[in-house]
């Protein structure tokens, strides 16, 4: 390791030191508030009154008021139970008051000169009271807040800290009719459609907008202190934040390495000498730097080179490793002992987003895709919600099980979706572990937003306070302004069309003047932004930030939709530059469902089920769907059709996101006439899910795996045969996604549904090229059909199956008709062997047997949380075998218990 320069730009002259070696004495003062605290209903309502009236509630901190009541048990059961989110409703028109006491010791008083109170979260409009003395005012759930409270805090016990909340749906209603009045014109929409069972003026406040409701979530609007909590006290500065960059030069193949570090100085701002240490011990940077700090807040930049030969990169997930170095930044203070220390892992990675005239004559449009340390990444993925209603329910067990699931898929990337939140430390630290990128979207979804001077001062408090606090995850690969707004606009949805000029210019100064005026302040050459998504990149910029197609199949990315359809038909996919949103609706296990339901709800038009489906006309859509290529049950046999359509409505995303995915990877090289194709990336909507309930989630509530998401690890799988129709002509499409060329040995066999013995097999060796996608096979069906004497379509499929030795592979299967129309077996199913694969208690060797073909075998470990290596598989060999992952440990004996195994057969 050789950092061969190192240079400060501080615009100040500063004596370079060398590391010394000295103890510490002092660290800043935490005081940390979070844990038990005291709520009422009833902003400015005393705590004696509350308690005259039994209204006094034990809190938990961080948390929401929700999951205090339900505690207590004033809310009586789940908030996910049968309708409990209408008999709920009642919390979130009420206001809050959260209450506690907490021992300031004497030192808070008269050794700091700052004593600031840390909100990290606060849900999401109030005011904040130390012993009755306001410290200030908050309205922005995704802010971190420092209150001045020296003048307030008491030495000794008995200091009182009151927070209170508004109704956060009055607010939000109150702000509507308020900017009504004075502005005059809507900002749409107001409430959602009634399907949703929403609250109105999401966009009026600062908050998770899916807590108003979505189409796959219920209306939670929380209140509460939701992240934590703490006292801070220091009489020099404290570290609030390091901020990186690492810049690769071609030329001289060093890294440039830039370390911003923010610090929050005392109100006093007399100018102090502190020593700001630099530790990074792999990377050799370690440096101690005299410096003077005179303000509230300041920033040292810190720039090194280092040896891009001794220097490791990071990858993303299937490109190589994810090296992270660790770097310690420490503030100390002679006069007073004092230090403040912060502690990041950072990596060595370039992003580029390429848009690029594509190198072919008469090409429309741009390119689209990622380039990471100078290779292209073909983007796998999908997209990201908020894990839970209550972000105080999700724990760090749950958010590592769905991003292993996301790896375990092979996926590359996630994009955390702009109606959720910006997500926990945790998270971003575990993607910089797993190497997924994350393509951040700004918090702003499916809505026009106003541009008062209140709304865009609180919006550029929390683009500083997010982008200080996730800028050194290597992982964040991208900014995104925002979900679907400016193609809101343009397709009119929200009937802008009356007062264009007012919403667009509204527009730009939300997104443009404000966010990316912002977020440019902080961000430091490390990843590339965009306005919206979908968007069309460049030439939404050159349009003035509004597209006249943003949907665009030729520019930037798209989000595809479609229903009513046969989704098994690769034809009406549109070959987009970048998916980066398309899905399919599901149901849910009955395992996961049955908590949360009576057993009456269980059938598929109930009354539950259609409340809980929030998609407009959801229900009949996705059974027209299935109606495509399966049977349907009778469903006026209600409990007894539901598992089976539960298990159809799997079956019926897995097969259409396989079918829009392969489409996409195919169309990976490609070109058509019309200019579409060369496309780089997939990412379906969407990995999980906030309650048990019909979505377009690959992973149930709770972390079980639907069908689709074992068929996401199938059809995300590096290399891929990918059989398809076109013109009569039985095609197969070879994807390679590594960065070399690889020999596979190819296998297509035919097989008639009554045989294991296949009608025809026939194998070849294929060198497909790095990175590329190619059409390998191709065969008039007829005649393929004909020579494995299958007299109709409906006789034969084709499984086509790879080898070799640099990858793994999973056979693909082609059917040559829709099977309500085949002659399927009745097969004998069954679990015929399980046997720990280790001692460690979490992994399994499980046998399927059947006596038939059996199609869409589907395994379920009830009871024993973990997922498969295989499911959902046709069979079409007496014997599979299958493991099975544990999340935790179990034994062989509690996990066959559980074990079902059925096929599509077995429900008719
Ligand atoms: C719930 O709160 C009420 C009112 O303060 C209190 O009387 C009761 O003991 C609490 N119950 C539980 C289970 O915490
Ligand atoms: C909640 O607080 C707001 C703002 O102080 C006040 O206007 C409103 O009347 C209160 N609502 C209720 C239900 O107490
Ligand atoms: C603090 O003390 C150390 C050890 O005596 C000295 O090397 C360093 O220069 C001092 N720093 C400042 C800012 O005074
Ligand atoms: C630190 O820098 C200040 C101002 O540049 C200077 O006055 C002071 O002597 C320096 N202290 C040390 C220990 O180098
Ligand atoms: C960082 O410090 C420089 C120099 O003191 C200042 O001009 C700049 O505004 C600061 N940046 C931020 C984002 O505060
Ligand atoms: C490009 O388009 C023009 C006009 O349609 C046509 O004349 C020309 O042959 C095309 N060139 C190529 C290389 O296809
Ligand atoms: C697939 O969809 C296209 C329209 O995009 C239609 O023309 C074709 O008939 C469909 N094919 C099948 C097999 O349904
Ligand atoms: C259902 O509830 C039981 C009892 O509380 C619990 O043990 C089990 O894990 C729950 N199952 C699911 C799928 O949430």
């Amino acid at each position: 390791m050789s950092p061969s320069r190192f240079s400060c730009e501080m615009g100040k002259s500063i004596a370079l030191l060398v590391l010394l070696e000295f103890t510490l004495a002092l660290t800043e003062t935490v005081l940390d508030l979070n844990g038990e605290w005291l709520v009422w209903s009833g902003k400015g309502r005393s705590r004696d009154a509350a308690r005259m009236e039994n209204d006094l509630y034990p809190a938990k901190v961080p948390g929401n008021v929700y999951s205090d009541l339900m505690r207590n048990g004033t809310l009586v059961g789940d908030a996910y139970y049968r309708f409990n989110d209408e008999e709920f409703r009642w919390v979130s028109k009420r206001n809050w008051t959260f209450w506690n006491t907490f021992d300031a010791p004497d030192f808070f008083e008269y050794r700091h000169e700052a004593v600031l109170l840390k909100c990290e979260g606060l849900d999401t409009v109030g005011e904040v009271f130390v012993n009755d003395i306001s410290v200030g005012t908050f309205d922005n759930q995704f802010v971190t807040y420092y209150f001045d409270i020296k003048h307030a805090i008491k030495v000794g016990n008995s200091n009182i800290i009151l927070v209170d909340f508004q109704s956060p749906v009055n607010y939000a209603s109150d702000q509507y009719n308020n900017h009504l009045r004075k502005r005059g014109y809507v900002v749409p929409p107001a409430c959602p459609p009634p399907e949703l069972h929403g609250e109105c003026h999401p966009n009026f406040i600062r908050k998770a907008q899916h807590s108003f409701a979505w189409d796959w979530g219920p209306a939670y609007p929380t209140v509460g202190i939701w992240r934590n909590i703490s006292v801070i006290a220091f009489n020099t500065s404290v570290i609030e934040a390091v901020t990186t960059s690492t810049v690769f030069s071609q030329s001289t193949g060093n890294w440039s390495l830039k370390l911003v570090v923010y610090l929050l100085g005392t109100p006093r701002k007399t100018p102090q000498n502190i020593d700001l240490t630099i530790d990074g011990p792999q990377l050799n940077v370690s440096r101690t730097e005299n410096i003077t700090i005179s303000s509230s807040s300041e920033n040292f930049t810190f720039t090194y080179e280092l040896d891009g030969k001794v220097t490791e990169k990071w990858w993303p997930n299937g490109y190589g490793k994810q090296k992270l170095y660790s770097v310690t930044v420490t503030t100390s203070s002679n006069r007073t002992g004092e230090t403040s220390k912060k502690e990041l892992r950072i990596a060595f990675r370039t992003v580029e987003l390429v848009q690029e005239p594509l190198a072919k004559p008469n090409v429309t449009g741009l390119t689209f895709y990622f380039r990471v340390n100078g290779v292209n990444i073909w983007a796998k993925g999908s997209n990201w919600i908020p894990a839970h209603s209550f972000q105080n329910e999700v724990t760090e067990d749950y958010v590592t099980w769905l991003l292993q699931s996301t790896v375990d898929a092979n996926m590359n990337m996630l994009r955390v979706w702009g109606g959720g939140f910006y997500e926990s430390d945790f998270f971003y630290r575990k993607c910089d572990e797993l190497g997924i990128l994350i393509w951040q979207d700004f918090m702003f979804a499916c809505a026009m937003y106003p541009t008062t001077e209140d709304f865009l001062a609180s919006v550029r408090q929390e683009v500083r306070s997010n982008v200080l606090r996730l800028q050194h995850h290597p992982s964040i690969a991208l900014w995104s302004g925002n979900n679907e707004n400016e193609v809101a606009f343009v397709e009119n949805w929200y009937f802008t069309q009356s007062k264009s000029d007012v919403y667009k210019r509204d527009y730009i100064k939300l997104y443009v003047d404000t966010i990316r005026d912002e977020y440019s302040k902080y961000e430091i050459d490390s990843r590339p932004w965009i306005p919206s998504s979908p968007t069309n990149g460049k030439l939404t910029e050159e349009e003035g930030w509004i597209a006249k197609d943003p949907r665009s199949n030729l520019y930037g990315d798209a989000h595809f939709y479609a229903y009513n359809v046969n989704p098994w038909n690769w034809t009406i996919y549109p070959a987009t530059r970048f998916a980066s949103e398309y899905g399919f609706q599901s149901w849910e296990s009955i395992e996961t469902l049955k908590n949360f339901t009576k057993p009456e709800d269980l059938s598929y038009y109930s009354r539950w089920a259609n409340h809980r489906q929030h998609h407009p006309l959801g229900q009949t859509e996705v059974l027209y769907e299935i109606a495509q290529n399966f049977k349907l049950p009778n469903l006026l046999e209600r409990a007894k059709a539901f598992p089976t359509m539960v298990y159809l409505t799997q079956i019926n995303q897995a097969m259409a996101l396989k079918t829009e995915t392969e489409f996409y990877r195919r169309m990976q090289s490609t070109i058509l006439a019309n200019s579409a194709g060369f496309s780089k990336g997939a990412l379906y909507w969407q990995l999980n899910s906030i309650w048990p309930s019909p979505s377009w989630s690959s992973v149930e509530f709770g972390g079980k795996w639907k069908m689709s998401h074992y068929y996401a690890k199938d059809f995300f799988k590096p290399v891929l045969a990918s059989p398809y129709e076109q013109d009569g002509y039985l095609c197969i499409s070879l994807v390679n996604d590594l960065l070399t060329e690889v020999e596979v040995g190819m296998t297509i066999q035919l097989f008639a549904w009554q045989s294991f013995e296949p009608r025809f097999k026939n194998s070849d060796k294929k060198w497909p090229a790095a990175q590329s996608a190619e059409t390998v096979y191709q065969r008039n069906v007829t005649g393929l059909l004909d020579n494995g004497d299958c007299a109709r379509r409906e006789d034969c499929f084709l499984v086509v199956s790879l080898e070799g030795k640099d990858f793994q592979s999973a056979p693909n299967v082609h059917f040559f008709a829709p099977p309500k129309h085949c002659p399927l077996p009745l097969a004998n199913l069954s679990v015929a062997d399980v046997h720990a694969s280790d001692d460690t208690g979490s992994t399994f060797d499980i046998t399927i047997k059947t006596d038939k073909i059996a199609l869409f075998v589907w395994i379920e470990a009830i009871g024993t949380p973990g997922r498969f290596s295989k499911n959902g598989f046709l069979q079409y060999r007496p014997q599979e075998q299958v493991q099975f992952f544990a999340r935790g440990t179990t034994t062989v004996e509690s996990l066959r218990r559980g074990l079902t195994v059925v096929s599509l057969k077995n429900h008719w």
